[in-house]
């Protein structure tokens, strides 16, 4: 207690009070990381009074993945049929290695996987994308669709889906329009190879193909893995939103005349009348 001598008396009693606190603190809290150490604790498949099935291994919830689960041949998560994507891994992990570019044209769209080698307007051409929403679509799902589709899209794509957003406005590369003809009066006229609304992915295999056309899954494996100047998505907006938006550029294109196919046409109705 020497440098204490220095220290006038109410101080001291501050000090040592002070010290006495910081002891009981201490020792407090080694008591306590002592009874954490404790807990009370459960052996596997023990009995357990606390849940109502009496089973203290809990099963595994609903919709759990593994985190070593292969989710990408999931038709959900590509957009590909899962044939499609199961034949991709025929030309993967080829048991010869195979030059490419010696490869004429029909070999590559052989061991091609995705868009070149379909063609939504021959219905004899192999199904290589998802054609059809991977669950019901009903208003709640239009909804949403469309409140992600105005955040994550309309910025470049336009709100009505015109390729003229904001971005494009300040000199972005210009963005398909999901349209055939000009939706908006102050829409600008853009020189585009392809014309108004033709799928550029599709048009690189000699396909000339509206974006009404164009399956629902090349749709989602356009935001999954982003299209030349188009970023992936696929970080941003989980699986079940893109198929929420997908549905609703369908809304658009209808909205605005568009030639969607019959049988999503049905289901969109349907959508739309449930409440
Ligand atoms: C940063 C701007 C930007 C955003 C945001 C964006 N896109 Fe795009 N998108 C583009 C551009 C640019 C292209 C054309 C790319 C090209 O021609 O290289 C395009 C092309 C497309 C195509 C057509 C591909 C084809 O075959 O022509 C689809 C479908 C599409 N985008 C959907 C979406 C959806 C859905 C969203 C929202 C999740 C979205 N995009 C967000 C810029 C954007």
């Amino acid at each position: 207690m020497s440098a204490l001598r220095y220290v006038s008396r109410a101080n001291r009693r501050r000090v040592l009070w002070a010290v006495y606190a910081a002891t009981l603190a201490l020792s407090a809290g080694a008591g306590c990381r002592q009874r954490m150490a404790d807990q009370p604790y459960y052996r596997p498949l023990e009995h357990a009074e606390f849940f109502p099935d009496g089973r203290a291994s809990r099963p595994i919830e609903r919709g759990t993945i593994h985190r070593a689960q292969r989710l990408e041949t999931d038709p959900i998560a590509t957009g590909l049929t899962r044939e499609e994507w199961e034949r991709s891994y025929e030309y993967a992990v080829p048991p010869t290695k195979v030059d490419v570019g010696a490869l004429n044209e029909p070999e590559k769209i052989l061991r091609a996987v995705g868009a070149p080698r379909y063609n939504p307007l021959d219905p004899a051409a192999p199904k290589v994308y998802v054609n059809e929403f991977p669950f019901p679509i009903d208003q709640a799902a239009l909804k949403r669709g469309q409140e992600r589709y105005t955040v994550f899209c309309a910025v470049c794509h336009g709100p009505l889906g015109n390729g003229q957003g904001k971005i494009w406005e300040r000199g972005y590369l210009n963005p398909t329009s999901f349209h055939t003809h000009k939706v908006d009066p102050k829409e600008v006229t853009v020189s585009n190879p392809q014309g108004l609304g033709i799928s550029r992915g599709f048009s690189l295999w000699g396909h000339t193909v509206p974006m009404d056309r164009v399956p629902p899954g090349y749709i989602f494996e356009v935001v999954t893995k982003g299209y030349g100047g188009m970023p992936s998505y696929s970080a941003q907006i989980p699986a079940a939103d893109r198929w929420k938006i997908v549905a609703y550029i369908r809304v658009l294109q209808m909205s605005q005349g568009g030639n969607v196919s019959p049988e999503i046409k049905k289901l969109l109705d349907a959508a739309g009348g449930k409440q």
